[in-house]
């Protein structure tokens, strides 16, 4: 037996119970969001059906039980990432707002004027735009580590960089655009011999393998909820907590107050001085349910899947679609459960569109992730992503459905063919 078989997995995601046309959901789209298992719907609906109540606030059962599960959802979450301290989780609402946070309260404090930031070619766009507004208002600057043609940082560029004494290296652990798994611990103890505090962009990564920030070594990880199984408006900042108690706050309101008189306040401790006014109570606790459910599966259990998912997509999409062009590491070894690609002479958006036609959803676009595009010499690509409910059936689907695009477009088909778009 498998550790993981997809076809009892998918019996825990609802959205599998759905006819699109007489077929299943080939969804191949995880990288944007993943599906949600019945345990975190259930989750988020006892929330809204049995124990509403605000959370520290309410002294009354209801108001009890409703602190006590989105604390135990922060539990959950340290524990899941290896944080040692589960203070040190802060709930945001995705990993975007997490990045922003640190870039506001860390960054404007900490940056001063001709200070370098280092981040990486490989970028999402919420690890590059929170920077560079940071680094306009304060006048820093900001490298890029450059990538190698199959979409590997460069590490000899790295270290080149980390020369100028940056005062913080952020990067993403595995990328959205091309799924390369990057060499994080290594690159950690690197940029803090440079004496940088780090950053890591944990979007991709935590849903798809184990993490342990101490091990990794760094000051900041993030992530969000809705990549991990979890609710949308969810997510975690993670970081020391020497860190968060010298941070000041990200936003003002209540909850993240001690004392507020009319012209002065006194701020919470962490992690709530970050949390201002009533968070997404219900999305935090869904994510304690996603992440319970994901180690009840266990996360080896999860990256063995994927790994060998994206091996037989890379070998069947090579096989069975001639003249594809697949990005990103050749070895599934670094590389996470993402393929992406172009048909030459094929739009993406014409691409997404006819496999749309099957019930085959994958994502055609730039993802986030323009600068990326810019450097492979694209607009935009083709995405197939995976997760734990994925399996052959999906790859063969999308391989069978990529030649029927090709056959429509060589004019052979029997859809009429979209116009390329221009887009
Ligand atoms: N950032 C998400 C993606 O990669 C939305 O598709």
């Amino acid at each position: 037996m498998p550790p993981i078989d997809p076809q009892l997995i998918r019996a825990d995601f609802p959205i599998f119970e759905r006819d699109f046309g007489g077929r299943r959901l080939a969804y191949l789209d995880s990288a944007a969001t993943s599906l949600k298992p019945r345990p975190v719907i259930d989750a988020v609906n006892d929330y809204n059906s049995r124990y509403t109540a605000n959370v520290h606030r309410g002294i009354y059962t209801t108001g009890e039980e409703a602190t006590a599960a989105y604390e135990a959802a922060r539990v959950t979450a340290a524990r899941f990432i290896g944080a040692p301290d589960h203070h040190e989780i802060v709930f945001v609402r995705n990993a975007t707002e997490a990045i922003n946070l640190v870039a506001y309260s860390w960054g404007r404090r900490n940056l001063r004027q001709a200070d370098t930031i280092v981040l990486t070619e490989l970028e999402h766009h919420a690890n590059l735009v929170p920077w560079q507004l940071l680094s306009q208002e304060k006048d820093a600057d900001l490298e890029f580590v450059a990538i190698d043609d199959d979409g590997r940082l460069n590490q000899q560029s790295f270290e080149v960089l980390l020369r100028t004494r940056p005062k913080l290296v952020a990067f993403t652990h595995v990328s959205n655009g091309i799924g390369t798994i990057n060499p994080v611990k290594e690159m950690v103890a690197k940029a803090k011999a440079a004496g940088a505090l780090v950053l890591i962009d944990g979007a991709q990564a935590v849903p798809h393998t184990a993490v342990d920030v101490v091990d990794l070594g760094c000051d900041f990880y993030v992530f969000s909820g809705h990549k991990v199984l979890g609710p949308t408006g969810s997510g975690a900042l993670w970081a020391r907590r020497e860190l968060l108690e010298e941070m000041p706050p990200f936003m003002g309101g209540g909850e993240m107050i001690r004392e507020v008189h009319l012209r002065r306040t006194t701020f919470n401790d962490v992690p709530w001085k970050f949390e201002a006014g009533t968070p997404d109570i219900a999305a935090a606790i869904g994510l304690g349910a996603a992440l319970d459910y994901l180690t009840a599966i266990g996360m080896d259990h999860v990256r063995a899947h994927e790994r060998a998912l994206t091996g037989y997509a890379l070998e069947t999409l090579q096989e069975h679609v001639p003249d594809i062009q697949i990005y990103g590491p050749p070895s599934v070894d670094d590389r996470a459960g993402i393929v992406t690609f172009n048909l030459p002479g094929v739009h993406p958006h014409d691409v997404a569109t006819l496999l749309d036609r099957e019930a085959i959803a994958i994502r055609a676009g730039h993802h986030c992730t323009q600068p990326l595009h810019e450097r492979l010499g694209e607009t935009a690509t083709c995405r197939a992503s995976f997760n734990v409910y994925s399996d052959r059936d999906d790859i063969d689907r999308l391989a069978a459905g990529l030649r029927k695009v090709q056959r429509v477009f060589a004019g052979d088909g029997v859809a009429t063919a979209p116009v390329a778009a221009s887009r």
